[in-house]
């Protein structure tokens, strides 16, 4: 009789605060992205690649698309339909930008007595330049003090309802303006439940690779709560090997699933240690696609929204597949549920995973730059007056980090 023995974990499950995440992965949060139509395809995908081992309703975090203090405090309708989620989400997630400690305290005091959410994870990482200019984003934790401010009001008002406070942030603003340890250091005293780090700059943008060492420096130095890694996973085996390099206790993951949220799947039954790996057809690919344009265009409650919302992930889903570039631009201008039927209805949809084609990057790339912030921003951690008041500007027409 032949024993079988029960597949390792990679890592034991996450703690969030009060929540336990079993598969330590998280969905990074990206603007115009992880709405609730993309987030309900990951978690699908997810939970499939937990049951495949037989664990008990494994899942792990999906963070929902940023959503902007000041806007939530003055409820506009998008934001408000932004923070919604599907009645099987557990946590229900979110993030928020935030660049002042009262109207963070106003915002989170509404998603906590309002019931409206279960986790709340802070931005610290965007690098735009409308939002750096006024120090908001990946230069808002130079300023120490403003940024202990931000995490305590955040933490204070969250704690009475038991809802964790994430951190999420960069390196720092440049090579020469590093701000994670401090801040790592910072959020954790301020009772932070966890902190993610994107192993980039400011100044990389999304160019180069993440500096995965860093990762490993946070985990030293911030002891008590878990540390996630985030940046270039690309694959569940670049999530285990952030892992075994880095000692972090989950990942974070973004551009890899674009397009491919069965990576979920993968990454689930890689900290689990099975060695399943999804490698759909380009017909089970299509079928995604498909599903994907459907809760979108439940989400919108508008199908051409939907389909318009798609066409930015159509190149990302039929990576690698023979799909010619004649049918691929009438994809990227599908305008209705029909119309993409019948596109896909033209494609040989008997095609097999492409392997390496398919695999790798994906997403925003783009390379080094300076990163434009208020005069005189860098010349010391405090924040005067003048400073206080650019930086409260900060928070305008903000979208994604
Ligand atoms: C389209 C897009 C939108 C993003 N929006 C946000 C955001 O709203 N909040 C945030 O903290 N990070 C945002 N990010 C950054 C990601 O969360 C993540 O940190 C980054 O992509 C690095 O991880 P990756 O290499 O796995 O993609 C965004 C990234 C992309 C590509």
């Amino acid at each position: 009789m032949t024993e079988t023995l029960a597949p390792t974990p990679v890592l034991p499950p996450l703690q969030i605060g009060c929540h336990t995440i079993e598969s330590p992965v998280v969905l990074a949060p990206m603007a115009g992205i992880t709405n609730r139509a993309f987030r309900r395809l990951c978690r699908r995908y997810g939970a499939a690649g937990s049951a495949a081992g037989g664990a008990s309703g494994a899942t792990s975090l999906y963070v929902s698309e940023m959503i902007t203090s000041r806007a939530l405090v003055e409820r506009t309708p998008l934001t408000m339909r932004l923070i919604e989620h599907d009645a099987d989400e557990q946590p229900r997630s979110i993030q928020l930008y935030s660049v002042d400690p009262a109207t963070t305290a106003r915002a989170v005091h509404i998603l906590a007595s309002e019931n409206r959410c279960d986790h709340i994870d802070l931005n610290f990482g965007c690098p735009v330049p409308k939002v750096t200019r006024r120090g908001g984003g990946a230069a808002l934790p130079w300023k120490t003090e403003l940024f202990r401010g931000i995490v305590s009001a955040a933490v204070r008002e969250a704690a009475p309802y038991d809802i964790p406070v994430t951190v999420k942030m960069r390196k720092g603003i440049d090579d020469d303006h590093l701000t994670f340890l401090e801040a790592g250091r910072i959020a954790e005293g301020e009772g932070a439940a966890a902190v993610a780090l994107h192993a980039r700059t400011a100044a990389q943008a999304y160019s180069g690779t993440a500096k995965w060492e860093a990762i490993a420096q946070l985990k030293q130095t911030v002891t008590s709560i878990p540390v996630l890694g985030n940046g270039d996973i690309w694959s569940a085996e670049d999530a285990v090997r952030m892992v075994r390099e880095t000692g972090c206790d989950g990942v974070v993951v973004g551009r890899g699933c674009l397009g491919r949220p069965w990576l979920f799947t993968d990454l689930a039954a890689a900290f689990a240690g099975r060695p399943t790996r999804v490698q759909p057809t380009l017909r089970e690919v299509t079928d995604t696609l498909r599903l994907h344009t459907v809760y979108l265009a439940e989400f919108f409650e508008d199908e051409r929204k939907a389909c318009r919302d798609i066409r930015k992930h159509i190149a990302w889903y039929l990576k690698g597949f023979r799909v010619g570039s004649h049918l691929r631009a009438s994809l990227g201008l599908v305008d209705s549920l029909t119309a993409l039927d019948d596109l896909i209805g033209t494609l040989e949809l008997d095609q097999p995973w492409p392997g390496d084609a398919a695999e790798g990057q994906r997403g925003r790339a783009g390379s080094e730059r300076h990163v434009v912030l208020p005069e005189g921003w860098l010349d010391s951690q405090a924040l005067d007056d003048r400073l206080r008041a650019e930086v409260a500007q900060a928070e305008l027409s903000v979208s994604g980090g």
